[in-house]
């Protein structure tokens, strides 16, 4: 099972497994740049986040339970469940009020599984509610699988090598109850969802 739910900062070290399991050119893509670890300083600032100008969700991977197992070894079989594992990260960042920088990774094996486009959809619901209708992403003019993910929800434009706009539609929100909106729910545990959406594929993988 998949599901997404808002970073923490006892996530730093399944987030920072999780970016040595990636392969090279994604690393590559979403850092821009032959990156070889997380240093503390970024595992905070990427887990420290306020849930509202710096927002994050973290897609986890936990192994189905198997009630057999369960039943012979009880809570100490719980305490040897391998820990969830990250196979996404997605982050919304607010450069000016209406303007927020956007960034999504996606462990290799899940990649073309629909995980990508549902962590954006929530990026997007974060976006209106906050006031934000402008997404800013740095991506690769090579990284057609980015730039097609953003094409999904707005329309985008190039406005310097490497770095993207997407105009979201409008059907704005407005920001002071919205922002106020997301900093409760963010506080009460930030959002959770399980993936349904074309979950059969994630699955058949994962079996
Ligand atoms: C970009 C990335 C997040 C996409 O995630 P994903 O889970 O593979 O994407 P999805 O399966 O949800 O695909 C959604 C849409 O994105 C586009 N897309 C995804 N992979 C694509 C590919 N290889 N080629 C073309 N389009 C692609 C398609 O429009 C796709 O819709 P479709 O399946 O209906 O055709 C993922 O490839 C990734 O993590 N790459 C490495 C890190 C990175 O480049 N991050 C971006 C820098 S901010």
């Amino acid at each position: 099972m998949v599901t997404v739910r808002a970073i923490r900062p006892d996530d730093r070290d399944a987030l920072r497994a999780a970016f040595h399991k990636l392969s090279p050119q994604s690393r590559y893509r979403r850092f821009l740049g032959h990156l070889s670890d997380l240093s503390p300083a970024m595992l905070r600032y990427l887990t420290e986040v306020d849930g509202v100008d710096h927002f994050a969700v973290v897609a986890l991977l936990e192994r189905p339970r198997r009630p057999a197992l369960m039943a012979l070894g009880g809570a100490l079989f719980e305490r040897w469940q391998a820990p969830p594992e990250i196979v996404g990260v997605a982050r919304l960042i607010r450069l000016r009020p209406d303007t927020a920088e956007v960034a999504i990774t996606v462990a290799d094996a899940f990649q073309r599984k629909g995980l990508g486009a549902r962590l954006l959809s929530i990026l997007v619901a974060h976006a209106r509610r906050t006031g934000v209708d402008e997404l800013v992403a740095h991506v690769l003019a090579e990284n057609k699988p980015m730039r097609e993910l953003l094409s999904t929800v707005g329309v985008v434009r190039s406005v310097a090598q490497d770095t993207v706009t997407v105009t979201l539609p409008k059907k704005s929100s407005r920001t002071a109850g919205g922002r106020r909106r997301a900093a409760r729910a963010w506080r009460a545990g930030g959002v959770r969802f399980v993936l349904a959406l074309r979950w059969l594929r994630i699955q058949r993988w994962s079996s």
